[in-house]
């Protein structure tokens, strides 16, 4: 970035709306900031709180791309504020709260209560059906295994791939990419002792993986860059190979 950039001066239009408060009013604010070199979207909003509104509601706790919670639209397009730099945007920037989760206020949303739904239908935890035997020798696991359930773990909820997939944003209980991705890491973890059937149910039906219409928003917008068009190829295989010990079962 030159140093024209750097001395930018910045507008952003902000969406504002309290829910809690019954005269708020759904609508934008504009405030206007100079840009410093290596400004982040967290950066901008915390000097806009500290020196023009401290009213102004956003989430933060990591600022490094770890925490998940500061997901906001940008400019259209779902992203981490922490990890949004101002130079790689125009000199008007646009900032609306993540669609598909609720309200808090502002830009702030409540991204737990649809990730915690959505782990209660996948059941997110390892399922093991034999009975704990304390002597038992440990369970080895290769090393390419490992990676591939350490890859879905890398997940840090952030939400951008809710928002940006229009069959979550209609349907509450669609999985959607994070929640796909979860079904695979606990499909092919060994420790888990789920049956093919019992799988099916949780991500064959329009909620889960054939509900999916395949764009791939999702994979453009995660922050992670978590492979989810690998993960649907693979429970879209495991469905269908389930669906048939089903059919051939009845
Ligand atoms: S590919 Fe599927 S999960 Fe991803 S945004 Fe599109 S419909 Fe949603
Ligand atoms: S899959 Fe990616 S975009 Fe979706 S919640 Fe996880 S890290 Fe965020
Ligand atoms: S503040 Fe934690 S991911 Fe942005």
């Amino acid at each position: 970035m030159g140093d024209d950039r750097a001395r930018r001066r910045l507008t952003f239009e902000i969406f504002r709306f309290n829910p809690e408060d019954p005269e708020s009013v759904p609508h934008t604010d504009t405030f206007e900031l100079d840009e410093t070199e290596f400004m982040t979207l967290f950066i901008a909003l915390n000097r806009i709180r500290e020196t023009q509104d401290p009213g102004l509601q956003f989430d933060f706790a990591c600022r490094s791309a770890i925490c998940g919670s500061c997901g906001m639209m940008v400019n259209g397009r779902p992203a981490l504020a922490c990890r949004t730099l101002t130079s790689d945007l125009p000199g008007k920037i646009v900032l609306y709260p993540l669609p598909a989760f609720k309200l808090v206020g502002d830009l702030s949303v409540d991204t737990g209560t649809w990730f915690r739904a959505m782990s209660g239908r996948t059941e997110a935890w390892i399922h093991e059906h034999k009975p704990f035997d304390p002597d038992a020798v440990e369970d080895r696991m290769s090393d390419d295994l490992a990676a591939a359930i350490y890859e879905g773990d890398r997940c840090i909820e952030c939400g951008c791939c809710v928002a940006s997939c229009g069959v979550a944003n209609l349907d509450e209980t669609f999985l959607a990419g994070a929640g796909l991705n979860r079904v695979a890491r606990f499909m092919m973890d060994p420790r888990d002792s789920r049956s093919g059937a019992e799988w099916f149910d949780i991500v064959a039906g329009d909620e889960g993986v054939f509900g999916c219409l395949g764009m791939m928003a999702c994979a453009d917008v995660c922050p992670k860059e978590l492979p989810l068009l690998e993960v649907y190829a693979y429970l879209r295989r495991k469905a269908l190979g389930a669906r048939f010990v089903k059919a051939r079962e009845s």
